[in-house]
């Protein structure tokens, strides 16, 4: 199976095609991922769940018996993106009649049997709580039929499935701890294509992250669109469910991976402004390999403007989190997400976005202009009234701002002697590495005598907007 990565929301990996070492026997599968990191961490469920039924794989389209893309439709330009790469497959499929082509995910699940259908782009469509049934699904496309199955589920968490890594690189890995999300952000589809929230079994979190470190993975993301509302045998109202059973919340479920190996770093995302707890910040100060990094979505600086977005805070709330991240963590990284152009938003709103972010100082930000998504509260509710210059011109501005900002945190880094883990070589030599900072600042140093996988120390020597650059320290 070939597997190809666009992680559109956080970061861009783009086209990169990840090579696996299951290549003989059985039908040949390939497997293209679009979207959040929660995406690829379930298409690493669905190659687990194939392989299993004997499936091998390949990284070239041209040669695959059954093509399935896992698909986000966050913002319209996402999923037009699909759109034509899933038409390029059809036309492939015009000298290859039996070719599956299968669609997975997010859009699988807003667009239901269109895609199949009206739009006749695809021969299977399944929902991300559908995938135990992707076997069955692909025999029925076999035996002739169209086959679908977007059910969402209240309790599927795929916890029993080891997941096959994906990542090329065997030193960071993505652990999904939640499924779903109950908050309905006005703007978002993702209650929608990914159902209600539900946690998975703690233990079973644990254990797979004793399982990557003993495979020689040294970093772990927990992963959940609310990391902050994690609870196991735990009602939402905070009832027990179980009273002969222990509890447990995402500041003790941070305690209990931390446990597992002194040398086992762990970050997390996504963090929610209004369920962030105290607990959860002493939990990462208290353990040195819980990194000093949050990502803490605002989406905007005003407050009428997040009560119309539906975020359950205020300005204020928001920035006394941030006060307690500095006082309890501090040198603590922050990013978050940025949404300019939003129904009715005004230039003085516009400019309380760019005051708070003058005001917090962010390491990063992924910042996105307002795109309308059908079904959502905003789109029923509001109008998507800020022409399409302005929301530009507003997000050029953030763009720059945040450029500024995270030039100076960079700045602030030269001189430092840090400890980076290194994750892989470096794009442009395999003399050099690229790793991060506990704070998640990208670092690219001469390897010397160090592997991917070491933990190093780096002299900081210059940097960019983007990363830092430095000598390893010997000692
Ligand atoms: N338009 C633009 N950006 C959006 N996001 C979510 N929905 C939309 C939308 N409709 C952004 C938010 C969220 C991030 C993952 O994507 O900033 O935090
Ligand atoms: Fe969407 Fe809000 Fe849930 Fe994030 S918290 S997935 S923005 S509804």
């Amino acid at each position: 199976m070939g597997i190809v990565l666009d992680k559109d929301m956080d970061e861009s990996r783009q086209g990169e095609a990840i090579s696996m070492d299951n290549k003989e026997g059985g039908k040949k599968l390939y497997l293209e991922s679009y979207g959040c990191a929660m995406n690829f961490s379930d298409s690493e469920v669905v190659a687990s769940i194939l392989i299993n039924q004997g499936f091998s794989t390949t990284q070239e389209s041209a040669e695959a018996d059954v093509i399935l893309i896992n698909t986000c439709s966050i913002r319209e330009n996402a999923e037009q993106r699909i759109r034509n790469r899933l038409k390029q497959f059809n036309r492939a499929k015009k000298q290859r009649p039996g070719l599956v082509i299968g669609i997975l995910g997010c859009m699988a699940e807003r667009l239901k049997t269109n895609l199949l259908e009206e739009e006749k782009l695809v021969d299977l469509v399944a929902g991300p709580d559908s995938y135990r049934d992707l076997p069955g699904l692909i025999e029925e496309v076999d035996g002739g039929q169209k086959a679908v199955n977007v059910l969402l589920s209240r309790d599927e968490t795929y916890a029993d499935i080891s997941p096959v890594r994906l990542d090329k690189n065997g030193v960071t890995g993505f652990v999904s701890i939640t499924r779903g999300c109950d908050n309905m952000c006005s703007f978002c589809v993702v209650p929608f294509t990914r159902g209600r929230e539900r946690s998975r079994d703690p233990h079973t979190i644990v254990q797979e992250c004793g399982a990557l470190f003993n495979a020689g993975y040294r970093e772990v993301t927990l992963l959940g669109q609310n990391v902050d509302s994690y609870r196991w045998n735990m009602t939402s109202k905070g009832e027990i469910k179980d009273e002969t059973k222990p509890t447990t919340n995402f500041a003790q479920l941070l305690e209990m991976v931390a446990a597992v190996h002194p040398k086992l770093r762990i970050r997390f995302s996504t963090s929610h402004p209004k369920d962030m707890t105290d607990d959860v910040l002493h939990a990462i100060a208290k353990h040195d390999n819980i990194c000093n990094y949050i990502h803490l979505p605002v989406q905007s600086g005003n407050s009428d403007v997040l009560k119309k977005m539906n975020r359950g805070y205020t300005r204020e709330w928001y920035m006394n989190r941030i006060e307690a991240i500095n006082r309890i963590i501090p040198e603590c990284g922050i990013s978050t997400d940025i949404i300019t152009g939003f129904c009715g938003e005004t230039e003085e709103q516009h400019q309380d976005t760019l005051s708070i972010m003058r005001e917090v100082k962010y390491d990063a930000a992924y910042m996105y202009k307002y795109s309308e998504r059908p079904k959502t509260l905003a789109e029923r509710k509001y109008e998507d009234d800020i022409p399409e210059e302005v929301k530009q011109k507003r997000l050029e501005q953030i763009i720059e701002l945040q450029h500024t900002h995270s030039l100076a945190i960079n700045k602030e880094q030269i001189g430092k002697v840090l400890e980076v883990l290194a994750e892989t070589e470096s794009k442009r030599s395999s003399d050099r590495l690229m790793g991060r900072t506990d704070r998640n600042h990208k670092v690219i140093f001469d390897r010397k005598n160090a592997n991917v996988g070491d933990y190093v120390m780096v002299r900081i020597t210059d940097c960019t907007h983007a990363s830092l650059s430095g000598e390893i320290v010997e000692d």
